[in-house]
């Protein structure tokens, strides 16, 4: 079977696709004014979606997670849920999600196929909620979160994008939170696109003064598990929940990387930061036309490179993640 591993042998099994990117939070860090609809996109039907797959699956892709924008706000999200979990060869797939449609959706989606549930929870203090997302509906967010673990998702994940000045403080509401719920926290160091640079040096904090906390009382890394992709994930004996740790500022940040990304008008990108991506879109709308898009996919990979270059500054060409899909 054919593979998809790049220059520096990483191997990509794992693909996340943008279904949309229309959003209804306005979370400062990634669209501080709402999303902007410009000229109405055309986003990929489901039966381009199915023809992606297969061409994907094919080359061993086996683990999709769908993302936006905000996923749910399609109303066909039930049935993609579906046709990617349908599509031979795909073993896992997954969500992130902003919460908003969770508690009404959860079972919905169970049922339609989906594994796994990733929700952006930024604060556990409802009014600092409000003020990063622009919405005042945590305690909808967080029944949304009970709702899953009891439709019967066995993975859970919270994300948190860690940011100076708003949810800096709130380490032990979260640790508390886990100790009794299998849930895994994964802190999201903040990234800086085209967008937000002034609130980037504001509010930039780096996951390591956490991870100095975490192993200076009595928390322990876990090693070598590569389906983590780049997080670095930490237990405690007596938490259920674990912590996970993703920054993308760190050294050796993209040696693990293990995901490409098709954005939700059908380009295919190599990376989160720094280049445009390869479309994909005229080879979708026929199924004949498989081996030419896994060519086409093929062929991109090998121009993928070693790393981003954020340190160096460099974000070009992602205006923020809603954009491609975080
Ligand atoms: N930096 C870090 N994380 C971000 N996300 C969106 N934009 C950024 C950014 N600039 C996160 C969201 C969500 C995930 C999809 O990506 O909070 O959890
Ligand atoms: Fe929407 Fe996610 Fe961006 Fe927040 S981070 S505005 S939930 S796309």
């Amino acid at each position: 079977m054919q593979q998809l591993i790049d220059n520096f042998d990483r191997k990509f099994e794992y693909l996340r696709l943008s279904i949309t990117d229309e959003c209804n939070f306005k979370c400062n860090y990634c669209l501080p004014d709402g999303y902007q609809r410009t000229q109405k996109k055309q986003f990929l039907s489901e039966f381009e979606i199915e023809n992606l797959l297969r061409a994907f699956a094919e080359l061993g892709t086996k683990k999709v997670r769908i993302t936006g924008g905000e996923p749910s706000l399609r109303k066909d999200f039930s049935s993609i849920i579906s046709i990617i979990s349908n599509t031979k060869g795909i073993q896992k797939v997954a969500t992130t999600t902003n919460g908003f449609n969770l508690f009404k959706q959860a079972q919905q989606w169970f049922d339609a196929g989906l594994d796994a549930i990733n929700v952006s929870v930024d604060s556990l203090d409802p009014k600092t909620f409000h003020l990063i997302t622009g919405k005042n509906i945590f305690q909808k967010v967080m029944q949304g979160v009970s709702a899953s673990v009891e439709v019967g998702f066995k993975q859970v994940k919270i994300n948190s994008v860690l940011m100076k000045g708003f949810n800096d403080t709130d380490l032990n509401l979260y640790l508390d939170w886990i100790k009794e719920q299998p849930i895994q926290l994964r802190f999201i160091e903040l990234m800086q696109t085209d967008d937000n640079a002034d609130f980037f040096n504001k509010h930039h904090l780096s996951g390591n003064l956490i991870k100095e906390n975490l192993l200076k009382n009595g928390w322990t890394q876990k090693v070598g598990l590569s389906h983590d992709g780049p997080a670095q994930v930490f237990t405690h004996i007596d938490y259920q929940g674990e912590i996970g740790l993703i920054m993308p500022y760190s050294k050796d940040f993209c040696k693990s990387c293990n995901r490409l990304r098709v954005s939700s008008t059908g380009r295919l990108h190599l990376c989160l930061f720094g280049e445009e991506g390869v479309d994909l879109r005229d080879l979708l709308a026929c199924e004949n036309d498989k081996e030419a898009l896994k060519s086409r996919i093929l062929a991109a990979l090998s121009n993928k490179k070693v790393s981003h270059y954020l340190q160096q500054g460099e974000v070009g060409g992602t205006p923020h993640l809603a954009s491609i899909g975080g």
